[in-house]
């Protein structure tokens, strides 16, 4: 299973990286605006002289700079998601945002009007990842779309009361049952045990917080193992091997 990390935290992704086992990286509107918005350049005339892609609507987006550099940094895919919510939106941001680097995923919500442009973008040759995707039925039209990743919410399910694995579970029944390609990306992860878990169905890749990526190693017999080694070696006089 390949592991994304879930941020548009420059040094998180860095950090991340360095440990050799992040294959790519997802981000949302929320994840940008915590670390790409300025509210200084609000001014609305500096506002509307700069590119639909790198306005808020608060300001300049000064995300724009961060995602280049993300899409530098990582190697595999990197999921930047549209604002707009029609059609024609979409299409129109999705092309621009895929002008930004050969590993750019459009991330498009899953609507009528989001599969639209899915479609629209998958005839253009650019990979889409669906998001927020709450239902097998919403997975099946994902797939039917030509997608090349479905993202359900697990945490946002079990948050409202709901199921979030059973519903991943039945995704990836029905693309069973159809041999679809689309790739099943278990989101919203809040930890460890939902990587183990999205591990066990056979999904295709988990994109995981940074605080969450950073415990998938821990075990506190691991750390207790690790120190009573040492101490041994230290009593026993004994020299390093090298
Ligand atoms: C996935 O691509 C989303 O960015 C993310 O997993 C959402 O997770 P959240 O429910 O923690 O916001």
């Amino acid at each position: 299973m390949k592991l994304f990390i879930d941020s548009a935290n420059l040094e998180e992704i860095k950090t991340a990286l360095s440990w050799g086992m992040v294959d790519g990286c997802t981000t949302n509107p929320t994840l940008a605006a915590k670390n790409g918005a300025s509210p200084v350049r609000s001014n609305p005339a500096q506002r509307d002289a700069v590119p639909t892609l790198e306005r808020t609507s608060n300001g300049v987006n000064d995300f724009l700079p961060i995602a280049k550099q993300i899409l530098s940094l990582v190697p595999g895919p990197v999921s930047l998601e549209v604002l707009s919510q029609d059609y024609a939106g979409m299409t129109r941001e999705g092309v621009a945002l895929a002008k930004l680097g050969k590993n750019v995923v459009v991330k498009l919500p899953t609507t009528i009007e989001g599969l639209k442009a899915c479609r629209a973008l998958v005839n253009k040759k650019i990979r889409v990842n669906m998001t927020l995707v709450f239902s097998a039925l919403q997975a099946l039209l994902v797939a039917k779309s030509g997608a090349t990743y479905v993202s359900p919410f697990v945490g946002r399910l079990d948050d409202a009361g709901h199921d979030g694995n059973e519903v991943v579970q039945e995704i990836i029944e029905i693309y069973d049952n159809y041999g679809f390609k689309t790739q099943v990306l278990y989101a919203s992860v809040r930890s460890p045990l939902h990587v183990k878990q999205a591990a066990l169905m056979g999904c295709d890749i988990a994109t995981c917080p940074f605080s969450v990526l950073e415990k998938l190693v821990q075990h506190p017999l691991t750390d207790t193992g690790l120190s009573k080694f040492l101490s041994d070696w230290k009593k026993s006089g004994l020299k390093p091997l090298v």
